[in-house]
């Protein structure tokens, strides 16, 4: 099982909900998150002084999957939705995932999830 965090621009939500569900997943998380990457935000002049804006707005996915080959697929996806090709775009982690536990049944692992 892998579990793909994907931190993109606020801009690209709706396209990127709609493309993720458009394919097979069994369910999602979205959430909006402040953070930064290498160029650690900007420098903006605000009424004549320079202020840093450090922490930017962003909107993480957290989707759960259970094969390599379907988590490559929603990688492919993310990507191809969330790039414009400049600076902020965002990044996609992808993590082996030890266990899912469907609290409800207590399911475990793959069945948990399909
Ligand atoms: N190393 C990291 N650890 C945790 N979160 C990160 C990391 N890098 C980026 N992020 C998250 O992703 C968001 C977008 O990052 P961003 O696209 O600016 O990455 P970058 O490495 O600076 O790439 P680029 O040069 O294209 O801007 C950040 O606001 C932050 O929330
Ligand atoms: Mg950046």
């Amino acid at each position: 099982m892998t579990k793909i965090e994907a931190i993109v621009r606020e801009e690209v939500y709706q396209d990127l909900l709609d493309a993720l569900k458009s394919v097979d997943i069994h369910g999602i998380t979205v959430s909006q998150v402040m953070g930064c990457g290498t160029q650690k935000g900007y420098t903006r002049v605000v009424r004549g002084s320079k202020v840093d804006i450090n922490m930017l707005p962003k909107i993480k996915f957290e989707i759960v999957v259970s094969s390599d080959a379907f988590a490559d697929e929603v990688v492919r996806i993310i990507r191809k939705t969330a790039v414009t090709g400049q600076p902020g775009d965002g990044k996609i982690f992808v993590y082996d995932l030890k266990d899912v536990i469907r609290i409800r049944t207590n399911e475990h692992g793959v069945d948990a999830i399909n």
